[in-house]
């Protein structure tokens, strides 16, 4: 049988509506040596979805600062919250450790088709330990550090993001 829709059921709504975070995660962008290109490439892949940005930060390649801004993103309302940056193997990447550190579930999905489609792109894609989780009530999805990498990642998984942020702010859905 169909399921009836509550009359407060947002429907598709949701994909349309949806309060984003941006956070640029690097040492050198946050001390001002470095011109933060990615957070304005991502702002633009959010915007071309519809969607509404609502805070952006530039913090260092520090777990603790990582935390605290992904939680002050989520309590601002932000319900999807994007970083760029950190996911590599070099000494300073800690932006996998910092999100799995506060999260309550991974969704490795996103990590998976995201480096399966970059590998198409460029055998280094292997380095990037891209993840998505969910903190408090927000999706977090963990994108590389070069501009165009993560906007090519952001567009692997873009089509999944709507029923997850849903899902993550419990929003009744579909399925
Ligand atoms: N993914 C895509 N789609 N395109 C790229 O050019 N570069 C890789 C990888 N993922 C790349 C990519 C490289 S060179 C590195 S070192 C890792 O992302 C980690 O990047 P980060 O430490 O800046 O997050």
């Amino acid at each position: 049988m169909k399921k009836k829709q509550h009359p407060s059921t947002p429907s598709l709504q949701h994909s349309n509506h949806i309060a984003v975070g941006i956070i640029t995660i690097s040492d050198r962008a946050s001390a001002g040596q470095y011109e933060d290109l990615g957070g304005p490439v991502l702002k633009e892949a959010a915007q071309k979805n519809g969607w509404q940005v609502l805070s952006e930060a530039i913090v260092p390649d520090d777990a603790e600062r990582i935390q605290e801004t992904i939680r002050s993103f989520s309590q601002q309302g932000c319900a999807l919250i994007l970083t760029t940056g950190g996911t590599g193997i070099g000494p300073r990447d800690v932006t996998p450790e910092a999100i799995r550190a506060v999260m309550r579930v991974e969704i490795p999905g996103f990590g998976e088709v995201m480096r399966a489609e970059s590998m198409k792109i460029t055998p280094n894609s292997i380095l990037s330990r891209s993840l998505a989780a969910i903190v408090d009530l927000s999706l977090v999805i963990a994108l590389p550090g070069k501009p165009s990498a993560a906007a090519e990642c952001f567009g692997f998984v873009s089509g999944a993001i709507p029923h997850a942020v849903a899902l993550a702010q419990r929003k009744p859905t579909s399925c």
